[in-house]
């Protein structure tokens, strides 16, 4: 061992500090003993300042000995601190009155409304099929409404509608079929579209609101007959349940079709239900709209929309769709 090894004290102040960190209780404190034995006038590094006492040829041996003892310590402090920084935070957490491990709170994110569900389904069906959707507006004409389609002024028809009236002329529409009219005046025959929308009728029970939405499909062009419109619904309706629904076709009257049917479905309760009007257009119809009858004919639905989603979701109360009650509606 070289003359005046003895004199360099790194060693022993290396285990000192070793025992210090080990019981430092906070990051405070490991810096105070960080300082003690590695600041500028700390223990350690006074040692380094005093290899210029020693040998010449001691100093190089000593220094490279004092450097290790110096990374050893600040090794041992850095790996103390991350533990004791965990504890900081712990410690933190569990006097704090924020619990920040609880879930955050959501946004309640909405969902769409079953209803405009079902009425966007059904129109991406028709629009697949060609058809082309068609508006139009829900404050209505008497003639629109119903002179157009064959309903005259003293006809039945108009007491049958449980109509609401602004005034004398102007009404709440109480079916889509006055869009058949606008859009054969707008774009003549032949014609493909369907006309989704809101429709009024003073009436409540358990499958009637009196706000509730129609779709219209009308197809005008030449050779199209009853059978066509057979097929159209079958179809529809297969494409809609995705199932094989037991319906009935039933003779009916409508004053703008000839003939007429309205088509029901047996409900999972085992109820029929209607969900539809349709026939052939009545000549009178597309005379209105200045089309030859012998030229083109045509046929033309008007769905109700409600009834298909009662039918699809199992709903046994139409009214539900429309109380806004969240718990109901998040179902969809
Ligand atoms: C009509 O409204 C005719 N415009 C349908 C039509 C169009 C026939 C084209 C021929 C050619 P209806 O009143 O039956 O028909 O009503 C059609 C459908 O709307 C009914 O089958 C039913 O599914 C639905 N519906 C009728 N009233 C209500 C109501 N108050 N609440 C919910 N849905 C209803
Ligand atoms: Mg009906």
């Amino acid at each position: 061992m070289p003359n005046g090894y003895h004199q360099h004290n790194g060693k022993n102040l290396l285990q000192q500090a070793e025992l210090a960190v080990e019981s430092a209780i906070d990051i405070n404190d490991l810096d105070q003993i960080r300082v003690k034995y590695l600041g500028k006038k700390g223990a350690l590094t006074l040692e380094l300042k005093n290899l210029s006492k020693l040998p010449i040829e001691e100093r190089p041996i000593v220094g490279e000995q004092i450097n290790k003892c110096k990374k050893k310590l600040l090794d041992i402090i850095s790996s103390k601190k991350i533990i004791l920084e965990k504890v900081e935070i712990e410690n933190k957490i569990k006097g704090s009155e924020v619990d920040v491990t609880l879930p955050g709170r959501s946004w309640g994110l909405g969902t769409i409304h079953p209803i405009t569900r079902t009425l966007r389904r059904i129109s991406s069906i028709f629009e697949q099929a060609g058809y082309k959707i068609e508006t139009g507006p829900e404050i209505e004409t008497e003639y629109y409404n119903f002179t157009a389609l064959n309903i005259g002024d003293d006809h039945p028809a108009r007491n049958m509608h449980d109509t609401f009236y602004i005034d004398a002329k102007a009404l709440l529409r109480t079916h889509t079929s006055p869009v058949q009219i606008r859009s054969l005046e707008n774009h003549g025959a032949p014609i493909k579209i369907v006309a989704p929308g809101r429709v009024y009728r003073c009436d409540s029970d358990l499958t009637h609101t009196p706000m509730f939405n129609q779709i219209e499909v009308l197809k005008i062009d030449k050779n199209i007959n009853f059978s066509n419109l057979k097929s159209f619904i079958f179809q529809f309706l297969s494409s809609f349940f995705e199932r094989e629904v037991e319906l009935r076709f039933r003779p009916s009257y409508f004053p703008f079709t000839e003939p007429s049917a309205e088509v029901d479905v047996l409900s999972e309760s085992g109820k029929w239900l209607e969900i539809l009007g349709c026939g052939m257009v009545h000549p009178n119809v597309l005379k209105n709209v200045n089309i030859d009858p012998e030229n083109y004919t045509g046929f033309a639905l008007g769905l109700g929309v409600e009834r298909l989603a009662m039918l699809r979701y199992g709903i046994s109360d139409l009214r539900l769709f429309f109380e806004n009650n969240i718990d109901f509606l998040k179902q969809f």
